[in-house]
Order: C-alpha cells, then sequence, then structure tokens
C-alpha cells in the first residue's frame, strides 16, 4: 500500500533544493533555466502553486515537489520531480493529485503538461494519473530531443 504524503506549499528556504532537483532530474543536458531566483519568483507570483513533499524525519528536506501555472482555462504543470531514492512510492501522485485539485477548483478546462519523448516514467506516470497524449513535438527541447504534450480534460469546453 503507498503511504499518505504531505503536500505543502513551498516556503523559499526550499527554492535552492528545487532548482537543484530541476536541474538535475528535468533539465540535464538541456541547460539550466529554473533557477533558484526563478522558482522564487514562481512562489511569488498569484497565478503558480510551488508545493512539496518534505521528508518526515526533518521536514527539511524536499522529497518531491511540482510547479503548476493557472490561466483562465487550463493550468500548467510546469515542473514534477522526486528524488530518485523515494520513486514509486507515490510522492509524485500525491502531488499530482493535490494540483488536480487545485486545478478542479480554478475552474479550468484542462491541465496540460509536457516531457520529453525518451521519458519513460513521465509518459507512464501521466497516462496513469489520466492524462492523454495529444502531440509529439519534434525538437521541441532545444532541437536536441523530441517532447510529448499531455493533456486531462476536468470538465467540457467552454464554447
Ligand atoms: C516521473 C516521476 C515524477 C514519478 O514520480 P514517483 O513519485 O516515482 O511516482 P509515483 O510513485 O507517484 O507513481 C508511480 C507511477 O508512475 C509510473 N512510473 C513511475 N516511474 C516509473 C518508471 N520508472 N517506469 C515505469 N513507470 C513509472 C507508474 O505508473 C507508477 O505506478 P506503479 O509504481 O504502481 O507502477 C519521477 O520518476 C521523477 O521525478 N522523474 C524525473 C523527473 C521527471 O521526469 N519529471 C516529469 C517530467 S517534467
Amino acid at each position: 500500500m503507498l503511504a499518505d504524503f504531505t503536500v505543502r506549499f513551498a516556503s523559499t528556504t526550499h527554492a535552492s533544493q528545487i532548482a537543484t532537483m530541476s536541474r538535475d532530474h528535468i533539465e540535464s543536458g538541456l541547460g539550466w533555466r529554473w533557477t533558484e531566483e526563478r522558482v522564487r519568483a514562481a512562489m511569488s507570483d498569484d497565478d503558480t502553486n510551488v508545493v512539496v513533499v518534505l521528508d518526515r524525519a526533518t521536514g527539511k528536506i524536499v522529497q518531491g515537489f511540482g510547479i503548476m501555472s493557472y490561466a483562465e482555462r487550463h493550468a500548467h504543470l510546469l515542473l514534477l520531480a522526486v528524488r530518485p531514492q523515494q520513486r514509486r512510492k507515490g510522492v509524485a501522485s500525491a502531488i499530482v493529485s493535490w494540483l488536480d485539485l487545485t486545478a478542479r477548483v480554478a475552474g479550468v478546462e484542462r491541465i496540460l503538461v509536457e516531457c520529453r519523448r525518451s521519458n519513460d516514467a513521465a509518459r507512464n506516470f501521466y497516462l496513469d494519473h489520466g492524462f492523454h497524449e495529444r502531440n509529439i513535438r519534434a525538437g521541441m527541447y532545444r532541437q536536441l530531443e523530441d517532447g510529448i504534450q499531455f493533456a486531462k480534460w476536468l470538465r467540457a469546453p467552454t464554447a
């Protein structure tokens, strides 16, 4: 059985860990765009949520995080990562469920997210969580790698 994880808003003290995790686990080989400064900017943006799951022992180590921005009709899951030693325990599922709920409360039609075409773990993860693959974009990541765009409908689109 998967453990329960508490998802909470990140604070600025987590920004450095989040940025480092993005560099190492999401952006590797592509250049580092989600620096600590950018993560902090996302935290202070009214239309963006930055959430974390922290370790139980100290409550200081970010085990996983998610960043989602909200527009009028869609929410965009910008980043999602879990520390390698904590994977396959339900951490990302807890984060995405939390963000899914906020998107529903916000009233958006769908959630969008992308990942590298070669990222089997993420592709499985998103398909497992109700997303469908809507597009393959050649060279989406700096012309180095193809990307897959996913969407998850939360309600019928407004005419
Ligand atoms: C993708 C990622 C966020 C999943 O995090 P996680 O906490 O391990 O995911 P969960 O435990 O909540 O969910 C696991 C489910 O996701 C899928 N999944 C996760 N890792 C997988 C893998 N290595 N191979 C196949 N399926 C995988 C499976 O459906 C799995 O369910 P199962 O364990 O019952 O088979 C994590 O692997 C990660 O941080 N990867 C690096 C960063 C990244 O790729 N982010 C997403 C693109 S931005």
